[in-house]
């Protein structure tokens, strides 16, 4: 049934500081969180790059962006969508799904797009992502 939902997607970069270590800790925090506050998406991960979709009520989808936005693990914080919708989830039970991506990898192309073309290249994406 479709719902309102805050939708966002970004992208940023892992800060040269932080190490890929602190990967598997930021989605044990962001589980926890967004399963605490009905948010659900996909972070995808290259070894270098973020991109990241979030789904959820407004209120607690702008609060974490303000968060996400300071937080010091990643750097050039780039949103790419943001737009209240009444629509479906496109990951209704993923508190945060997950996928590694190896050698040349759609978060190429993902990144280089804005609003509606980013959302939409993200929506066809996901039936050939395996996640976990
Ligand atoms: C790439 C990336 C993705 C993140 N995704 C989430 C998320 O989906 N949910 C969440 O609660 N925190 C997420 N975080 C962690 C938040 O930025 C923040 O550290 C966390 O919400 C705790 O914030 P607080 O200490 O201000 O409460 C993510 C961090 C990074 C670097």
């Amino acid at each position: 049934m479709p719902q309102k939902l805050q939708c966002c997607l970004y992208h940023s970069e892992l800060d040269p500081e932080a190490l890929v270590v602190c990967v598997p800790d930021i989605l044990k925090e962001a589980r926890r969180f967004n399963k605490a506050h009905q948010i659900t998406g996909l972070l995808m991960f290259d070894g270098h790059r973020f991109a990241q979709y979030i789904e959820g009520p407004p209120d607690i989808v702008e609060l974490l962006i303000d968060k996400l936005y300071n937080d010091p693990r990643h750097a050039n914080f780039t949103q790419q969508y943001n737009a209240l919708r009444t629509c479906d989830r496109l990951f209704p039970s993923w508190s945060m799904a997950y996928v590694l991506l190896e050698g040349d990898n759609p978060l190429r192309v993902i990144t280089s797009l804005r609003g509606d073309l980013a959302m939409k290249k993200l929506e066809k994406m996901v039936p050939d992502l395996n996640f976990d």
